[in-house]
């Protein structure tokens, strides 16, 4: 007998996407092979890496430990969603760049997002601040100190755009 399918709406980066769902496809896995977002990466699968980070609603969320039917209805970002509109990357994403914070690249979007949603709610946030929101995902490579540095940088950067303070100093 085949699995029965239910139907989803989610508006993905923007742009709603529907289909046909098996109750229990993850969210990571619909993203990456039904809508090829393979930006979303897939590491442990049980809630400990973050790689699989996207925001649900503005919230970072794993979307390895979700059903695609549990975002039936619901905003996701994901790495992708990032981007500038016209596709260059975004103050944050380059400012992950200038700092070398990244090596091999597979906690990155997780990291992104973490730092965008921290972003988001805090536009300048300390760096203590920074550390606990990047505190759930896990880096094999860089040791954390440049990815803390990025989200300073960017931070400093936003800043400079709006003529607002900020905690730190663009490099
Ligand atoms: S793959 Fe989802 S938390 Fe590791
Ligand atoms: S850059 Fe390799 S895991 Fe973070």
């Amino acid at each position: 007998m085949s699995e029965k399918r239910h139907a989803v709406a989610i508006e993905v980066n923007g742009v709603t996407r529907t289909g046909e769902v098996p109750a229990r496809l993850s969210l990571v896995d619909w993203l990456r092979d039904e809508l090829r977002l393979t930006g979303t990466h897939i590491g442990c699968e049980h809630g400990i890496c973050g790689a699989c980070s996207v925001m649900l609603d503005g919230e970072p969320v794993r979307s390895c430990l979700m059903f695609a039917v549990q975002a039936d209805g619901h905003r996701v970002t994901t790495v992708e969603g990032l981007a500038n509109p016209d596709g260059t990357p975004s103050v944050l994403q380059d400012s992950f760049c200038e700092t070398h914070a990244l090596q091999c690249g597979y906690c990155t979007p997780g990291m992104l997002i973490a730092a965008q949603a921290l972003l988001d709610a805090v536009p300048q946030p300390t760096e203590a601040q920074i550390r606990d929101a990047i505190g759930g995902n896990l880096c094999r490579c860089t040791g954390y100190q440049q990815i803390v540095d990025a989200i300073k940088h960017a931070a400093a950067r936003l800043a400079r755009k709006t003529g607002s303070e900020s905690n730190f100093e663009a490099l």
